[in-house]
C-alpha cells in the first residue's frame, strides 16, 4: 500500500519503493512534516523534533499557556499560514473581510483514494489508478471558514509524489488569496546545496549551485511565461551528492506562468521550500462557496545522486505528463526553414528545401514565421491568421500538398498569444490585448500580448486555428510566444479582480491548447517561446517537445541541453543542425559536432538544404540513418551525463533499460597540445555482460582514417570494467572533435 494512515497516532506515510514521505496530525492539529528521504517503514518520526522555548517565537493560544516550546516559527510543516506565528516563507497568505491578514490551519480530516488525483483545466501527472493513490488531508480555519485540501499523488513504482491545494471558502465573506502555493516542505537536519537553472534567450537553463545560506533565497518569473531566466525546476542535494551517488531531491512545477520557489535555512538551520504561483502578480478573491485550486508540483527522492533523479524525472515527464499519441510514436525528423530563409521566402522556395530535405531522409517539413498575413518582418500581422496566397503563390492546401508530394509531412508555425499593433485583428479589437487604459504599453518585439484571459478571445483563437489546421493536410504545429507579459491588466475584470489576471491567462492558455490538442490528435505540437522560455512541465502535458533555445550554436547547445537535462528528457528537447558560421554566435563547429548535439534531442535541421555540397548531404544522410538506428535507445532509453561540457569533452550515454545496448557520444569542446587522455565510466551496463565496443569518428572524411589510432577499433569487454575500470576516449585530433562509441551485449561472463 503506498498511503499508510495510522489514525491512533495522526501518522500518514506516504511509501514509495525506495522513499518514505511522512507527516503528522499534532496533538493541537497542526499538520506536520516530519520525514522525506529513504524508505523507512511507518515509525513515527516526530521524535525527532526538538521543542525548545525559542525567544521571539510565539506560541499558538491553546498551546500558550503549558507549552512555551511549542511554536510554529520553528516546527516543520506541510503547509505554513501567513500572520498567525511562523515567520518563514509562507504557504498561503490570505487578506480576510476585516482587512486583516491570518490564517491559522487545523486538521480536520483525511481519505485516501486508489488512483491519482487530476486537475481540470490544469496539467497534472497522470496514471493508471493500479499505478498511484491520492491522499486528501482537509484543514480549516476555524475563524473565517477557509477551508484547505492538501493533495497528494503518489506513484510507488517510481518514486514520484505529486502535491496541489485547493482552497475553499467556507465562511460567509468574500476573501483574497494574496498567496497560494503548491508546495511548502521543511527539512530539519539535512544541509543542502541548492541547484537552480538561470539564463537568458539564446542561453537558457545554466545550472547553478550553492551551498543554502541563512535566510531566503528565490529564484521565479513575474514574465508572463516560466521564463529564459529561472526555470521552474529545482534540486537539493546534500553538498557531497554527485552524479553517481548522495541524497538530493526534485522539484518540478506543472506550471507555463508566473512562478516562484523560495528557500529559507532559517534560526536553528532548518531548511524550508516553498513553491508555487508568483505571489507579486497574484490576488484572487474567493466569495462565499467558491474554490481555488493552485497547480502541482511533481517531486522526487534519491539516494543515488542526480543521474537516478535525473532519470526518474525523465520517466515521470515522458509517461505520466506528456500524453497524446505523439508521447510514444516515433517522432518525424523535421527540416525547419526559419534560419534558412526568415521571412524572406516563396512558396517555391519553401518546396524546393523540401524536396532536396525529402532526398536526405528526412519526414516534416515545417513552415516557420511569415507565411500569414502581412507579416514579411516582425513589425506587422501578428493576429492575422490568414494564409498570404500572394507570398506562397498558392493556397495552403495546395503548399501542402506539394510537401507532401515531395514526401513529407507539412507542419506550420503559429504566435497566437501576440498580436501586432499593425493588424487587422487589432484593428477590429484593441480591447482584446493586454494594456492599461490610458497608458502606453511596453512593447517588445514590437508585439503586445493578446488576453488569454477571455473567454471570446480563446474561442477566437480556437475557431483560427482549428480552421486553418482543417484547411490543409498538416500534421505539425510550433506553438510559439515571444515577449515576455507587462502591463498585466483585463478588460474582462473589475478592479477588485485585477489580481487575478496572471493567472487567467495561464488556464486560458491551458484550456485553448486542451482544445486544440483533443481536436487534432494527430497533429504534432511543439511548444517555443523564443526558444526556451517556456520550457516546464505544464507545457510538456500538452506539447510533448520544446524547442530548446534559439541558439542553434552546436557548441552553446552542449551547455543548454546539459542543464535541460537535469529535469527534462531528451525527447523533449527540439534541436537541430544548423548553417556555420552559425547565425547566433558566428562560430563553426563541423557538421558531425553540430548532429551529435541535434541527435541528443528530437533531431531535425533548421537551414538551406539546397546549398550543401554533395559531402555533407552525404553526411546528413548517414546522421539521420543513426539516429534512426538508435532512436528508440534516444528518446527512450536511460540517459547518463558522463562529464559535462565543461570539463573539456561532453560526453553523454543512452543505455537500454535491461542494459543490452548504449550508445555513448562524446564532444571535445576543448584541444590541447600534448593531451591528456580523455576518460569516462560508462553507467547503466550489467556488469556480467560482455559488450563488443565499436569506436566510430562520424566524421566520413576523418573517420576513414579511424583505424590509424591507437585506440582499437573494436573490442569485447565486460560492464564491470567499463563501469568500474572506464574507457579512454581515442584522443580528439581537431576542434570539436565528436566520437560515437556503440557498445552491444555480445554475451555474459562465464558462458
Ligand atoms: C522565435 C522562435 C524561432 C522562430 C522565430 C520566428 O524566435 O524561437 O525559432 O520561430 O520566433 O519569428
Amino acid at each position: 500500500m503506498a498511503i499508510m494512515t495510522d489514525r491512533e497516532n495522526g501518522v500518514i506515510s506516504l511509501q514509495t519503493r525506495r522513499t518514505t514521505y511522512q507527516m503528522k496530525v499534532d496533538q493541537f492539529g497542526v499538520l506536520l512534516h516530519t520525514y522525506y528521504g529513504g524508505r523507512i517503514g511507518s515509525d513515527d518520526m516526530s521524535y525527532q523534533i526538538c521543542t525548545l522555548d525559542r525567544g521571539m517565537s510565539g506560541n499558538p493560544y491553546e498551546a500558550g499557556k503549558t507549552r512555551r516550546d511549542y511554536s510554529l516559527d520553528v516546527l516543520p510543516q506541510e503547509y505554513s499560514c501567513w500572520g498567525t506565528g511562523d515567520y518563514r516563507p509562507s504557504a498561503l497568505k490570505v487578506r480576510n473581510a476585516d482587512g486583516s491578514r491570518a490564517v491559522e490551519l487545523r486538521v480536520v480530516d483525511y481519505r485516501v483514494e486508489e488512483g491519482k488525483y487530476t486537475l481540470p483545466g490544469l496539467p497534472a501527472v497522470y496514471a493508471e489508478e493500479r499505478e498511484a493513490q491520492s491522499l486528501f488531508v482537509r484543514l480549516a480555519d476555524r475563524y473565517t471558514g477557509v477551508e484547505v485540501e492538501l493533495q497528494y499523488g503518489v506513484l510507488p513504482e517510481l518514486d514520484v509524489i505529486t502535491r496541489a491545494a485547493k482552497i475553499t471558502n467556507r465562511g460567509g465573506c468574500a476573501v483574497v488569496l494574496e498567496k497560494a502555493a503548491s508546495l511548502c516542505i521543511d527539512w530539519q537536519f539535512e544541509r543542502y546545496d541548492w541547484i537552480t537553472f538561470h539564463g537568458r534567450h539564446c542561453m537558457e537553463r545554466i545550472p547553478t549551485r550553492q551551498a543554502l545560506r541563512h535566510g531566503v533565497q528565490s529564484v521565479g518569473s513575474t514574465r508572463g511565461g516560466s521564463s529564459h531566466n529561472y526555470n521552474p525546476f529545482t534540486i537539493l542535494c546534500e553538498p557531497s551528492a554527485t552524479e553517481t551517488a548522495g541524497a538530493c531531491c526534485g522539484f518540478s512545477f506543472l506550471y507555463s506562468g508566473d512562478f516562484l520557489m523560495e528557500a529559507e535555512v532559517d534560526q536553528v538551520d532548518q531548511t524550508r521550500l516553498v513553491c508555487g504561483i508568483h505571489p507579486d502578480s497574484f490576488a484572487w478573491t474567493l466569495e462565499p462557496g467558491e474554490s481555488f485550486q493552485t497547480p502541482e508540483v511533481l517531486f522526487t527522492y534519491t539516494d543515488g545522486g542526480l543521474g537516478q533523479l535525473s532519470r526518474t524525472l525523465h520517466r515521470v515527464i515522458r509517461e505520466h505528463v506528456c500524453r497524446g499519441e505523439w508521447a510514444h510514436k516515433r517522432r518525424p525528423v523535421l527540416i525547419n526553414n526559419w534560419e534558412a530563409t526568415y521571412f524572406d521566402f516563396t512558396g517555391d522556395k519553401l518546396v524546393q528545401i523540401a524536396r532536396e530535405a525529402a532526398s536526405l531522409g528526412v519526414e516534416l517539413f515545417v513552415m516557420d514565421d511569415g507565411w500569414f498575413g502581412k507579416r514579411d518582418d516582425d513589425n506587422s500581422g501578428l493576429g492575422d491568421w490568414f494564409p498570404n496566397e500572394k507570398k506562397l503563390g498558392c493556397t495552403l492546401r495546395e503548399l501542402g500538398e506539394r510537401i507532401n508530394a515531395a514526401g513529407m509531412k507539412f507542419g506550420i508555425w503559429v504566435e497566437p498569444e501576440a498580436v501586432s499593433e499593425d493588424s487587422d485583428l487589432y484593428r477590429a479589437h484593441p480591447d482584446w490585448v493586454v494594456q492599461i487604459p490610458g497608458r502606453r504599453p511596453c512593447l517588445a518585439r514590437n508585439q503586445l500580448i493578446l488576453d488569454f484571459s477571455r473567454r471570446e478571445v480563446q474561442e477566437y483563437i480556437i475557431e483560427r486555428v482549428s480552421a486553418i489546421l482543417s484547411s490543409a493536410p498538416i500534421s505539425y504545429v510550433k506553438w510559439d510566444f515571444n515577449r515576455s507579459i507587462s502591463d498585466n491588466f483585463t478588460h474582462s475584470l473589475d478592479p477588485r479582480h485585477q489580481g487575478e489576471f496572471s493567472h487567467r491567462y495561464v488556464l486560458g492558455l491551458y484550456r485553448v491548447l486542451e482544445t486544440l490538442t483533443q481536436t487534432f490528435p494527430h497533429v504534432l505540437f511543439e511548444g517555443c517561446s523564443a526558444g526556451g522560455g517556456r520550457f516546464d512541465a505544464g507545457m510538456l502535458y500538452y506539447t510533448p517537445q520544446i524547442w530548446c533555445s534559439d541558439n542553434t550554436d552546436a557548441i552553446n547547445r552542449l551547455d543548454i541541453q546539459y542543464g535541460t537535462s537535469f529535469g527534462y528528457p531528451i525527447s523533449t528537447v527540439g534541436a537541430h543542425v544548423s548553417a556555420v558560421p552559425n547565425h547566433q554566435t558566428g562560430c563553426s563547429a563541423p557538421l558531425s559536432a553540430r548532429g551529435c548535439a541535434a541527435m541528443a534531442g528530437t533531431f531535425g535541421f533548421e537551414l538551406d538544404v539546397t546549398k550543401l555540397t554533395s559531402a555533407e548531404k552525404e553526411e546528413i544522410r548517414g546522421q539521420i540513418a543513426t539516429f534512426r538506428e538508435h532512436y528508440d535507445l534516444i528518446q527512450n532509453g536511460d540517459y547518463y551525463r558522463l562529464a559535462a561540457p565543461g570539463e573539456g569533452c561532453a560526453v553523454w550515454e543512452f543505455a537500454a533499460r535491461d542494459g543490452g545496448e548504449a550508445l555513448v557520444q562524446a564532444v571535445f569542446t576543448r584541444v590541447e597540445g600534448n593531451p591528456v587522455p580523455f576518460h569516462v565510466h560508462l553507467q547503466g551496463l550489467r556488469a556480467e555482460g560482455r559488450y563488443r565496443v565499436g569506436v566510430t569518428d562520424p566524421d566520413p572524411v576523418q573517420g576513414s582514417k579511424i583505424s590509424k589510432l591507437w585506440f582499437p577499433r573494436e573490442c569485447v569487454v565486460s560492464g564491470a570494467a567499463l563501469e568500474r575500470g572506464g574507457l579512454t576516449l581515442p584522443l580528439p585530433r581537431r576542434e570539436y572533435q565528436v566520437w560515437q562509441v556503440r557498445l552491444t551485449l555480445c554475451g555474459e561472463d562465464g558462458q
